[in-house]
């Protein structure tokens, strides 16, 4: 379980990018973490596993204090983070398989890192990671030769390759298709509920959020503003969060890539029709 209690971030600026932000995350529950650009959102997932310093309040993973660890302390406890990003972050001329185990560089010692190589148990571990995201067959594949969706899915099997307690996704399909963004927020969704995984999702995609996550959490402006399931979430509530203007257009586009990708089905279907 994920606590963040009374957290606030006030930058050197004199930004103040989080205001009093109190919410905890059960075992398997999957947040959307929605807001406009310059909501916190970041500053958030960042102060929770502290790239950003807090300047008040506390984080605790599983009972665990983070806020106020020493450095060694704090290196112990981001093992125990998975972390995936938009840019997949992948080691190009490595195979998926090197970057999937790569997710064991905190835990194996420095020499074995080097030489690459990790005990039977992680490789075996790798292997059923591989299989679950859908990507057995690519282990030996250069991560430079795969699609985007494929490295994202490398990206999650790395994640879950560290044994992490919490997983922190910062726009995980911001470079995607509709359809792969789709599968790939299932996919996410599916594993946390299924091995009980804490996660935070940073998402720009209302729509996607809303489909796919257990709990959405709505920012503005530092100060969480909504924090209730995906249905509650009204017109009204979106509007307050986002403004007349930006909501609409973003509830027109999403409208747009379902009708383009209904259109693309239909046609594909009188093709294979006329053969
Ligand atoms: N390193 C920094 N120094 C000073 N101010 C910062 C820093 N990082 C972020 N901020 C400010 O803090 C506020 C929140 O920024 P943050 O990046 O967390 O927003 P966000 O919700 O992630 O936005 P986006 O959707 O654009 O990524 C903004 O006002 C931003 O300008
Ligand atoms: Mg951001």
């Amino acid at each position: 379980m994920l606590t963040v209690e009374a957290l606030n971030k006030i930058y050197k600026t004199g930004d103040k990018a989080l205001s009093d932000v109190t919410f905890t995350v059960p075992k398997g529950q999957v947040v959307g973490l929605i807001g406009p650009s310059g909501a916190g959102k970041s500053t958030l997932i960042r102060c929770i596993n502290r790239l950003v310093e807090p300047t008040s309040g506390v984080v605790k993973l599983n009972d665990q204090n983070i806020t106020g660890l020493s450095n060694t302390a704090l290196r112990r406890v981001r093992r125990r983070i998975g972390m995936i990003f938009q840019e997949y972050a992948l080691v190009e001329r490595l195979t998926v398989m090197e970057n999937v185990l790569s997710g064991r560089l905190g835990y194996v010692p420095f020499w074995r890192s080097f030489t690459r190589r990790f005990p039977g148990e992680d490789i075996a571990k790798a292997f059923r990671l591989l299989d679950r995201v859908g990507l057995s067959a690519h282990a030996d594949k250069r991560a430079d030769a795969l699609s985007g969706g494929q490295r994202q899915r490398v990206g999650i099997a790395r994640a879950l390759e560290q044994d992490p307690e919490l997983l922190l996704i910062d726009e995980p399909t911001a470079s995607l298709d509709p359809k792969t963004s789709r599968q790939i927020m299932r996919l996410l969704v599916e594993i946390c509920n299924e091995s009980g995984l804490p996660a935070i999702i940073n998402i720009h995609d209302v729509v996607l959020a809303q489909q796919f996550t257990d709990r959405i959490i709505g920012l503005q402006a530092g100060k969480i503003v909504f924090d209730g399931k995906p249905s509650e979430l009204t017109e009204q509530v979106l509007t307050q969060i986002y403004g007349e203007e930006d909501w609409t257009a973003m509830r027109k586009g999403a409208a747009e890539d379902v009708a383009e990708e209904n259109a693309a089905a239909a046609e594909a279907k009188r093709l294979v029709a006329a053969l």
